[in-house]
Order: structure tokens, then C-alpha cells, then sequence
């Protein structure tokens, strides 16, 4: 088998040296609250006045597709995560059924969807504590609050507050999920009092004309339009979902705790998200709120509601950093099962003797989190995040139907209702969203992956324990599942 092809057997997998496993240690209201915390953030807090300026107060049907889609996915995940409950996610079950070479392309679009994404939203909760302590007369100067993009130098509350997020989850994952469950209350404590103060207010002609800019996406006068455009960009407020199946190898029961953790969170997040949505557009007219940075508080101030509108500022502040606390503890987990099997350095993955934790590859990933974020823009970094996991999702949904077909025999813990239906329509799906992203987005994400080739191709491939058969004994010790 060539090294583009060769695969790992699905019971090596599933059991690793005891040593260098994770210790089970969540189960599923850490799990809920994983994925509820990776869920809600940036996305809604931010993303909700560009999607407007897309499509109007169409931008519900924005959040509605994306919520159909993210379901399909979250499906998909589900099957597929509790039937290889190992840490890795999409790179892990990419390794199992479709290859090593296409494993590392997914690994490597996950850093988009994991460090990406922390960067975004490091950048996203710099700029809400930049204006808070503003409106406390606290002017910082300029140059240390953005990168060269913005004739700046560096966005150092970006870098520090990656630094904190970083130190948490040296200290171990136990300690990390259980803090996230108390953000998780404050985010949706605070999006059930904007709808609680805007739902009585909504106005009918707020809602007309509906869909100004049409459905598919398009450009006018050089800027993205269209209900799918919205779509491409809000889509970022709703992955997350699938972080929770990188804890896999980390929960005491697979099958109760990650299908609670990956459904439950979708659904609730996605109902949220649409009544946040429509309550936004009903209640003031877009066109005012598109442009704001805060389009949430926006609405409250414009409503009379200054004290909630600095609350839900508040608890931006307070709560983003629990998006990138599990996106962070995501990619360590993905880079710690990459290093594990050789295709990155093989002591990057030693586990802490007390915590259990992949101490040095936490701080690698802070680092470069850090990195992205003090100098890159937010736009530009959101979007490419969306690239990165629209990949990793149609490879989760490819494994699931590929696993049908070869391995039919396989106990499914938790089965995909019509599989052949939510599986096809999830790769459709992610493939439309993927061409309503800007060319320019699409570009960068092919260059990224060209890199990511390359260093497959001169690195990864010969230092894979695969190709050195190092899975074998492995293999003969399991007896549950043999591929
Ligand atoms: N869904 C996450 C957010 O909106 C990435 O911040």
C-alpha cells in the first residue's frame, strides 16, 4: 500500500500505548458544555451585523441553513465519533478510512478550524475590552492594540489573553471544562436578556422588503451579497460542535456522553441563534446595526437599554475566552495524536506526569495562536477558519457513508437516521457554502494546503510509525474490531 493510501487499522487506534493515553476524566455536562461553549462566541456576538449587510433581514435564513447543515454535520459526527472514540476528530477517522495523505490535509485544514479560530476570536475579545476600557477613560496606545494591517505593531490584549487561555490548559483538561461551564451560563444568560428586552419590539416593517440581495451569493459594487454570502460568513458562529469528539479518548462513556455533547449543543445553539437573529432584525432596522462591531449592545443602546448593553458587553469579555479554550484544547488534542503517530516530531506529544495533559504542545499552540492573532486581520482569519472546517466536515460525512459500505458489521453506538440522505446532502451542502466564500478566502485555503503538502511530502510521510509498521503489535492485542 503507498503512503498516500495506507491506513491505519481502526482497533490500532482505539488502543494506543496505556501511557501515552489520555486519562478519562469528563463526561457529558462537561461535554454540553464543551460544545456549547466552543458554539457561542465570536460568531453571534459579532458576525450577526455582517451577515445582516449580506442579506437583509434574510439573514435568518442564513442562520437557518446554517443550523440545517451544522445538524447534517453534527449527525455525521456523532456516528462516526462514537464509533472510533479516539482523540483526533476528523484527522483521526480521515487516518482510519480514507488514508494517511488525505488524514494530513484534514489535519491540516483542522488548524484552521482550531488555531484559526482562536486567533479570530482573540482578535474579536480585543477589540470589545479595548472599547470597554475606553468607556472607563483607559486609552492604550495604538500601535500595541493591532498588527501592521492596521498601522500597528501588535494586538497585544489579543496575544494575552492567549496567553492565559494557554496556562489554563497546561494545568489539565479537568479543570479547564469545568471553569468553561460556568462562561457557558454568562454567554447564554446574556443572549436570553437581549431577546427577553427586544422580542416585545419587534416591528413587522422591519422585516420588509425581506430578502433585498437575493439568495445565492454575488458581489455588488465589490462587496459580498446574498443570503449564501451571509451563510459562508455566520457559518463561523456555528461550528464548534465538533470539539467535542476531539475529547473522545477523554470521556468515561462514549456512546451517552458525546451524543448528548455533539447534538445537544447544535440543537440548543442553533435555536438560540435564531431567535437572537430574528429578534435583532425585528426589533431595529438593519441597515443601522450592519456596520457595528457590537451590533448586539447596538440595539440595546438604541432601545434605551444602556446598563444591558454594557452587560452583554461584559459578558463577551468575560465569556469569548471559553471558544478559545476548547478550539485550543481541540488542536493540542489533534496535534497530540498527529505526534503521536509520527507525522509531527514524536516528543511534542509526551503527557505531563501529573496532569495528563500534552503540556509542550499546548504551549506550541498557545504560541502560535498568539502569533496569528497579534498580527493578522479578523475578517480575513474568520473566513479561512470556515474553509478549514467546511473540509473537515464533508470528510467526516464522506466517513461516515464509507464506513457503511465497508464495515456494515461495525456495533454503531449511536446510528445516523437516514444516513444516506444527511450524509450526500452534508457533502452538497459544506461544497455550497465552501464557493459562496470569497475567491480570495478560497485561494489562501488552497495555498495553505499546498504548504501543507509539501512538508507531508519532505517530513510527515517517511516519519510516519505507519510506515514503519509500528502499529502492528497494537493491532494484535485488539480484539473488538478488526479492519
Ligand atoms: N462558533 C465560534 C464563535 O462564534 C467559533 O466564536
Amino acid at each position: 500500500m503507498n503512503f498516500w493510501t495506507r491506513r491505519k487499522a481502526l482497533d490500532a487506534i482505539v488502543s494506543v500505548e496505556a501511557d501515552r493515553r489520555l486519562k478519562p476524566t469528563l463526561s457529558w455536562p462537561h461535554l454540553l458544555a464543551l460544545g456549547i461553549g466552543a458554539i457561542i462566541g465570536t460568531g453571534i456576538y459579532t458576525l450577526t451585523g455582517i451577515g445582516a449587510e449580506r442579506a437583509g433581514p434574510a439573514v435568518i435564513l442564513a442562520f437557518a441553513a446554517c443550523g440545517v447543515l451544522c445538524v447534517f454535520a453534527a449527525l455525521a459526527y456523532a456516528e462516526v465519533a462514537t464509533l472510533i472514540p479516539a482523540a483526533g476528530s476528523a484527522y483521526t477517522y480521515a487516518y482510519a478510512v480514507l488514508g494517511e495523505g488525505l488524514a494530513w490535509i484534514v489535519g491540516w485544514s483542522l488548524v484552521l478550524e482550531y488555531a484559526v479560530t482562536c486567533a479570530a476570536v482573540a482578535v474579536g475579545w480585543s477589540g470589545y475590552m479595548v472599547g470597554l476600557l475606553q468607556s472607563v477613560g483607559v486609552h492604550l496606545p495604538p500601535q500595541i492594540l493591532a498588527g501592521p494591517h492596521a498601522g500597528g505593531i501588535i494586538n497585544l490584549p489579543a496575544v494575552l489573553i492567549t496567553v492565559a487561555v494557554t496556562a489554563l490548559l497546561a494545568k489539565g483538561a479537568r479543570e479547564s471544562a469545568t471553569l468553561n461551564i460556568g462562561l457557558v451560563v454568562i454567554k447564554i444568560v446574556a443572549l436570553a436578556v437581549f431577546v427577553g428586552l427586544t422580542f416585545t419590539v419587534i416591528k413587522a416593517h422591519n422585516f420588509t422588503p425581506f430578502m433585498p440581495y437575493g439568495f445565492a451569493a454575488h458581489t455588488e459594487a465589490g462587496h459580498p451579497r446574498g443570503v449564501m454570502a451571509a451563510a459562508a460568513i455566520v457559518f463561523f458562529a456555528f461550528f464548534g460542535f465538533d470539539a467535542v469528539s476531539t475529547s473522545a479518548e477523554e470521556v468515561k462513556n462514549p456512546k451517552r456522553d458525546l451524543t448528548i455533547g455533539i447534538i445537544g449543543s447544535m440543537v440548543i445553539c442553533t435555536a438560540i441563534y435564531m431567535l437572537v437573529a430574528a429578534c435583532a432584525v425585528g426589533a431595529w432596522p438593519y441597515a443601522e446595526f450592519a456596520r457595528s462591531s457590537e451590533p448586539l449592545a447596538f440595539i440595546l443602546r438604541g432601545l434605551g437599554h444602556p446598563a444591558a448593553a454594557f452587560g452583554i458587553a461584559a459578558a463577551a469579555i468575560i465569556a469569548l475566552p471559553s471558544v478559545i479554550l476548547v478550539m485550543m484544547f481541540g488542536q493540542t488534542r489533534v496535534f497530540f495524536v498527529m505526534a503521536r503517530d509520527g507525522l509531527l516530531p514524536r516528543g511534542m506529544g509526551r503527557l505531563h506526569p501529573k496532569s495528563g495533559a500534552p503540556v509542550t504542545l499546548t504551549l506550541i499552540t498557545g504560541a502560535v495562536v498568539a502569533a496569528v492573532g497579534g498580527f493578522l486581520p479578523l475578517d480575513q482569519i474568520a473566513e479561512l477558519s470556515n474553509a478549514g472546517t467546511l473540509l473537515a466536515f464533508i470528510c467526516v460525512a464522506v466517513c461516515l457513508m464509507v464506513l457503511r459500505v465497508r464495515r456494515p458489521d461495525l456495533p454503531r453506538l449511536f446510528r445516523c437516521p437516514a444516513a444516506w440522505i444527511v450524509g450526500p446532502l452534508a457533502v452538497v451542502g459544506c461544497l455550497y457554502f465552501m464557493i459562496s466564500l470569497p475567491s480570495a478566502t478560497l485561494i489562501r485555503f488552497v495555498i495553505w494546503n499546498i504548504v501543507g503538502l509539501v512538508v507531508y511530502l519532505a517530513y510527515s510521510r517517511r516519519t510516519s510509525l505507519l510506515a514503519r509498521g509500528v502499529d502492528a503489535p497494537a493491532v494484535r492485542e485488539a480484539s473488538a474490531i478488526v479492519d
